[in-house]
This record gives C-alpha cells, structure tokens and sequence, in this order.
C-alpha cells in the first residue's frame, strides 16, 4: 500500500536559516507599504486592484510578489515606482513618500526595453549621461556593470544580436548602473526558455549578493519564488490582497539541486494551498468540457472521447 509522504511545515527553520531572518529583521527599513489601495475606474464600474495592502523590506532583502492573474502585482509594482498613484494608502522609501518615479528606484520588467538604435553599452550609459555624468565617466562606469553581468565581450553589439537572456542581463546593468537603492522586476524573465532562465536567475543571485540592492520581483512562477527569495509576497485577486509574507526557509547560497529539498517542497506546497485554493474553478471546467463533448464537431469527426483516451 502506497502511503503519502509527511512533509514538513513551511514554518520550521533551520538554525541558520532562523539566523538569517534575525539579522534581516534587524536591517534597516527600504521600503514601507502602508494601507495602500488602487481602485479604477473603467466603464464596465469601478475596480479595485488594491485592497489594504501593508509590507516592508529590509536592506539587501529580496522579496518576491507572487499570485493570480488580475490580483495586482504590476499594479503594485507600478505604483512602488511611481508611476501610478495609489487610491489609498502610502508608499516610503528610505522613509520619505514616493510620488512620482526616481533614479532611487531601477527598474527591469517583461520584454525587451532596450533601445534597439543603441550599443549595450550605450544602452547602459543612457541614464549615467542623463544624470550628466561625463562621457569618459559614465563609459567607465557602464563597463563596469557590462562586466558584472559578464557581458563585457558584446559591449559594442546592438540588441538584436543578443539572445533574450543577454537582453535581460543588459536590462539589469542599465537598471543598477544607476544605484538605485532598489531594483523592481516585473516578471524579468517571464519571456525566457527555461534553461535561459535558471541561468539569469543565478545570475542576479550573484549580482545581489555581491552589491548593496534590494529587490522586489514579480513572479508566475512558484519554483522562480522560492529559488529567489527571503521572503515571499503572497496575493489574492479580486480584490488584490495581501494573504501571507512566507519566509523562505531554504538555506544560502541557493542552488538548483534545492529544488527537490524538503523545505523548498514544503514552501511550494504552501504557495500552492495559497494561490490555487478554488476546486470550484476545476468542476467549471469539467462542466465546459462535458459541454463540449456533446457537440459534434464535423460529419467527419467519428467516435468519441473514449477513442482517443484508449
Ligand atoms: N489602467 C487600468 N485601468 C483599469 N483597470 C486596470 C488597469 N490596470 C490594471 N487594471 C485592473 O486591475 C487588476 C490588477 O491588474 P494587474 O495588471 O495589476 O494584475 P497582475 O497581477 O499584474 O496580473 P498578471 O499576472 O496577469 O500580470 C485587474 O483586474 C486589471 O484589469
Ligand atoms: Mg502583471
């Protein structure tokens, strides 16, 4: 007889891991989200995709966003830069109120938003020159993070002879070339084959690790959360609602081989009673697809389901 096996709660930590939670805690406050709310107004009435929602991140912590589609995570994120104001509530950086966006605040989101007319390295230079940084200082400081995110080889190639990967490191050098305080990532990588993306997410593991930034990064995909993270926004939609900020009880540095530990399953067991709770959902589409079965698609279609399952 088969019996399940018993996991362990997302909740128990390890020592170290305990450790590490007692020293972030104790970091200063970046960035605080006090009772924000954004409701639009759109002809169909007025939605709200923020309810109520309160956090805060620790220098050099790295949080990811997760949850449903629709249940406000880019709104959220817009709003962190400045972008979109809220209906409610207050968003501090470094304890003074954001209203509007800022060189404080880098930002990486899904596609490409490099300039296609302009080199990597001048892709990376942009905002160094817009904050009138000498040509030879900001050329120098662009190399700099071109190197970082070990793309030193291609600093005179033109976006499009970059694979999306490259892109997206690009991206990242452009966003922290900057020094921002913080880095906001809207699904980064959300375009990218999965091997290209276990290879940029280790990459920007060692990028954080390596320089004073903290991150907030939106994200579909479970196994991406819990690889990346301390600590794990968790969501609902309708309205978009904070339902739980998860400590990540898997140990640093990460690496893929985690994947398959026990705190890593644990946490995405978690991830999943949270963001996939609704078994009414399923019947509804049981009940679509028996629709369907009754149709009768063309003179040509013969036999039934059974005939494909066999
Ligand atoms: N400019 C807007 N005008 C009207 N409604 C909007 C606007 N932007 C977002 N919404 C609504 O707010 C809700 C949250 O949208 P948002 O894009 O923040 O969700 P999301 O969590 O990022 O979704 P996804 O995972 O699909 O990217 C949705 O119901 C959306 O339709
Ligand atoms: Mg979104």
């Amino acid at each position: 007889m088969m019996t399940e096996l018993e996991l362990q709660s997302y909740l128990e930590q390890e020592e170290a891991v305990k450790k590490r939670f007692d020293k972030l805690k104790q970091r200063d406050v970046i960035l605080q989200v006090n009772n924000l709310s954004k409701k639009f107004k759109t002809p169909q009435g007025e939605v709200t995709a923020l309810n109520n929602v309160n956090f805060q991140t620790h220098r050099r912590e790295f949080v990811c966003i997760i949850g449903a589609s629709g249940c406000g995570k880019s709104t959220l994120i817009r709003i962190l830069a400045g972008l979109e104001s809220p209906s409610d509530g207050e968003v501090l950086l470094d304890g003074k109120p954001v209203i509007g966006p800022g060189p404080d605040r880098g930002m990486v989101f899904q596609g490409y938003t490099l300039f296609p007319w302009l080199t990597v390295k001048k892709n990376v230079m942009f905002g160094l020159q817009m904050q009138k940084h000498s040509p030879a200082v900001s050329e120098s400081e662009a190399m700099q993070w071109i190197d970082l995110v070990g793309l030193e080889k291609f600093a005179d190639a033109y976006p499009h002879q970059l694979s999306g990967g490259m892109k997206q490191r690009v991206a990242i050098a452009r966003a922290l070339a900057n020094r921002p305080r913080i880095l906001l990532m809207d699904e980064p990588f959300g375009a990218l084959d999965a091997q290209t993306r276990a290879k940029v997410q280790a990459y920007l593991l060692e990028i954080w690790r390596n320089i004073d930034i903290t991150i907030v990064f939106i994200t579909h995909d479970l196994d991406e959360a819990i690889y990346l993270a301390d600590r794990i926004l968790v969501l609902k939609p309708h309205p978009g609602e904070v339902l739980e900020m998860i400590e990540v009880p898997v140990r640093r540095p990460r690496s893929p081989e985690q994947f398959i530990s026990t705190e890593f399953l644990a946490t995405k067991k978690r991830l999943e009673e949270l963001i996939h709770p609704v078994q009414e959902e399923e019947e509804n589409i049981e009940d679509k697809l028996n629709m369907f079965r009754l149709t009768k698609v063309g003179d040509d279609v013969e036999g039934d389901i059974e005939d494909i399952e066999a």
